[in-house]
């Protein structure tokens, strides 16, 4: 029998001495039915039980009154039993899976065999057939969902998808986001997988300082260090907590140079590259491994990064740098009651990571306006003979960042611009958005899009605080490249 999997289908169900189920498949018709009587109970007042009904239902779980089949749940590879007396008509209410083994069993008794963490939420996740609600802890996560989706209980599973996207900043004494990503890659929940790298590399700094660090898996580490959209204070912290890795996980040489090898050695100023040569260990021991990068790295400090352009390929990643939070870098900036006017703010970043650039100094300007409005949206006002709207409800935030003045240096040098946008879950600051554009948001199309500021419990705003980060990343041409 092709069953569909959506549990919102409502199913009608006969009990003869055989179960048969009857479905409605035609959504319409039934809808059509209940949108009638819908009408004619406008007038009618909802005497609502559900609580009740819930309540009963899970008596008749542990009460185990009617019951017409025996759960035998044994832990693999021990000798431990949980029993539950069920009712075969909820079981197969939300799961085709037990309805299988219900029709094939042989005696009243069903034996099902589960690992030590799943044998151990079983209970819980009996009961949410019973009751529709489940209660969940960051460790019980991983096992629920292996029983949703081994059981085809699709609601709780996409439930459990969800929870976890939502609580990937909760705390927990461990930490549970590289658990979470291992699972949803082993599984090939993609969604999930990109949630949770999405995570780390947002929040690298905490995850780098952390116990979990050490436990992330070559491939999770190999895959951060490919990433530009990494926000981490400085590629010295990165490349120092590799080192840390490295020496507690002692993985294979040639795992040690690919991540070696991943290190942007030219955003990390040369001071700190000699002391690292002198020091490191780890740089000491795979010096030949990096020796090209290093020498390349060390060109770049030493003359203007346009000077390097003419002769040699700039655009790689050793010269491309990643969300770095440190002050030569950018700014935080703490905007309150963003909705009543505009502000603007300046700035002062290096003019690039090179040693040639560090100490120039660049001033930026930056203009946040709440509310405002694209040119072609003006001109239908002025069209009408209105007055140019100030303030207005069709207006979206934007925010441009300007040099204050401008300078032959900038010759050849694009600057990215890079808005990072915190919030609050569960009660933590976290990254909630990041935007990548030149000179204005607009670019960006969706900046602070769905952020509602006008609402003061608006989940972008922290005691009706906006709190932004800008980060400046100098990107340099290939002149080479771009003569051929
Ligand atoms: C009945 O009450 C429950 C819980 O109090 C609620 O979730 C549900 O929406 C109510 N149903 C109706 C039809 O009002
Ligand atoms: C369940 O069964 C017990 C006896 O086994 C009985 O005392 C109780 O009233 C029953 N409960 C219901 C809700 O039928
Ligand atoms: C049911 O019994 C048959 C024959 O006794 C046996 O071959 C089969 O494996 C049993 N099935 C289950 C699910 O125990
Ligand atoms: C990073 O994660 C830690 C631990 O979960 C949390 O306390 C912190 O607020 C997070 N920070 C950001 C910027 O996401
Ligand atoms: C740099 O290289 C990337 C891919 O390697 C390419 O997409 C990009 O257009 C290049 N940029 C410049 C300015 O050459």
């Amino acid at each position: 029998m092709v069953r569909s999997c959506e549990q919102e289908i409502p199913a009608w169900v006969y009990v003869g001495t055989l179960l048969f189920f009857i479905h409605f498949h035609s959504v319409t018709v039934s809808g059509a039915a209940l949108k009638q009587e819908a009408a004619s109970d406008n007038a009618a007042t909802v005497l609502n039980h559900s609580m009740s009904l819930v309540q009963r239902m899970e008596t008749l779980l542990t009460m185990g009154n009617g019951s017409d089949v025996t759960l035998r749940v044994q832990t693999i590879n021990t000798d431990e039993v949980k029993v539950i007396q069920a009712h075969s008509l909820v079981l197969t209410l939300q799961s085709d899976v037990f309805e299988e083994l219900l029709l094939t069993r042989n005696s009243s008794t069903l034996v099902l065999r589960e690992t030590p963490e799943c044998a151990a939420v079983f209970d819980k996740f009996v009961r949410y057939l019973y009751c529709g609600d489940i209660s969940v802890r960051l460790d019980q996560a991983i096992s629920l969902h292996k029983l949703a989706s081994k059981y085809h209980v699709w609601g709780l599973q996409q439930g459990l998808t969800q929870y976890m996207t939502q609580h990937l900043s909760s705390d927990s004494p461990t930490g549970h986001v590289v658990g979470w990503y291992n699972y949803a890659l082993q599984i090939g929940d993609m969604t999930l997988r990109d949630s949770c790298l999405q995570y780390l590399s947002w929040n690298l700094s905490s995850v780098l300082q952390s116990g979990e660090w050490g436990s992330i898996s070559e491939d999770l580490l190999l895959s951060l260090l490919q990433r530009s959209d990494l926000i981490l204070q400085s590629e010295l912290e990165l490349y120092e907590a590799l080192e840390g890795w490295i020496n507690q996980n002692q993985p294979v040489s040639t795992t040690v140079e690919t991540a070696l090898r991943a290190v942007r050695y030219g955003m990390i100023p040369p001071q700190h590259l000699f002391r690292l040569q002198k020091q490191s260990a780890l740089m000491q021991k795979y010096y030949e491994t990096i020796r090209d990068l290093l020498y390349l790295a060390f060109q770049f400090h030493s003359a203007s990064p346009i000077q390097l352009a003419k002769y040699f390929d700039v655009n790689c990643s050793i010269f491309t740098p990643r969300n770095y939070l440190s002050s030569s870098w950018g700014s935080p900036w703490v905007i309150n009651s963003p909705t009543r006017d505009d502000r603007s703010f300046s700035f002062q970043t290096q003019l690039g990571p090179s040693g040639h650039d560090s100490s120039k100094r660049v001033t930026w300007n930056a203009l946040f306006s709440p509310r405002w409005l694209p040119l072609s949206a003006r001109s239908t006002y002025t069209e009408l003979g209105a007055m140019q709207p100030t303030r207005t409800d069709g207006g979206r935030p934007r925010i441009i960042v300007t040099p204050a003045t401008s300078s032959p240096d900038f010759a050849g040098v694009s600057f990215q611009k890079t808005v990072i946008v915190m919030a609050r879950q569960q009660g933590k600051v976290v990254v909630r958005h990041v935007y990548n554009f030149h000179q204005s948001t607009e670019e960006a199309g969706d900046f602070l899009m769905d952020a509602d500021l006008q609402r003061r419990a608006s989940e972008y705003l922290i005691d009706s605080s906006l709190y932004l980060h800008i980060v400046v990343k100098p990107l340099y041409h290939t002149l080479l490249v771009a003569r051929k």
